[in-house]
């Protein structure tokens, strides 16, 4: 499983409900932490760069890519040089445009993921007919981080994010968001509060799961040692979430 950091976790809390006992790598490219404010092509270099030297040192069965914005940039470009089958993660726009009673969706995502053709193409398929407000935070990202390393979430700083679509002309109407990053539902709790539990929160986590089990059916699993999470950043800086990597079945701590 791969992310820019930490918010592949919330992928991988739905992978374990569905797949127990497979063995995972979790690796985070905290070195090239925020994908958001990369260009595209930045993003596309590293993560196809880093994916092919992992698919080659450890020859997974499947990677995910559990990241919306290197999914949403990269996952094509991943899929033509790579000979192992991966799963992405993409916006879930097509379940909110499902649920939405008033027909008004926010799209909450880093500001390269917002601007995407793949959004373009999500919307038109599935939300035709429907209000999406896109709305780019990337400073959710370093919050998200921050609070896994245990630090507070300031109110401010999150509503500061958070402005520019509160203020939007409909968003009044928006009963229905959908968390097109990763690293959001680490904040789910600050993001309900910040709407007033007014809003249905929507992300992929369960399906890119759903889908995952679906492509190893039938294979057999075996988890006989304990999990690895890998940085490409600082392994002192990486340590310091060593508590919630825990919780998640990651005990070994490495540098890739
Ligand atoms: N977790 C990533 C996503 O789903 C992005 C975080 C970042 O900006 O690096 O989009």
């Amino acid at each position: 499983m791969f992310d820019s950091g930490v918010g592949g976790l919330t992928v991988l809390a739905e992978v374990r409900k569905a797949l127990p006992d497979a063995p995972v790598i979790y690796a985070a490219d905290i070195a090239g932490l925020p994908y958001g404010t990369k260009t595209e092509a930045e993003v596309a270099a590293r993560v196809c760069g880093l994916l092919g030297r992992m698919a080659e040192r450890w020859h997974p069965r499947l990677i995910c890519i559990a990241c919306n914005t290197a999914s949403t940039i990269a996952l094509a470009m991943v899929r033509d040089v790579l000979e192992v089958p991966i799963v992405g993660t993409v916006p879930a726009i097509k379940p909110a445009a499902a649920i939405t009673k008033t027909g008004v969706i926010g799209l909450l995502g880093t500001e390269a993921t917002v601007r995407q053709g793949y959004v373009d193409r999500l919307a038109s398929e599935f939300a035709a007919g429907k209000t999406l407000i896109r709305h780019g935070a990337n400073g959710l990202v370093t919050l998200a981080e921050a609070k896994l390393r245990g630090e507070i979430v300031a109110p401010d700083a999150l509503a500061a994010e958070l402005d520019g679509l509160l203020r939007h002309p409909q968003a009044k109407d928006l009963d229905t968001l959908v968390l097109a990053c990763t690293h959001f539902p680490l904040l789910e709790l600050e993001l309900s509060a910040a709407f007033g539990g007014r809003t249905a929160f929507v992300d992929g986590a369960a399906g890119i799961a759903r889908r995952i089990a679906h492509l190893t059916k039938g294979q057999p699993f075996a988890r006989p040692s304990p999990d690895r999470a890998v940085t490409t950043g600082d392994l002192v800086d990486f340590e310091r979430l060593s508590p919630v990597l825990g919780q998640y079945g990651l005990e070994e701590l490495e540098i890739f």
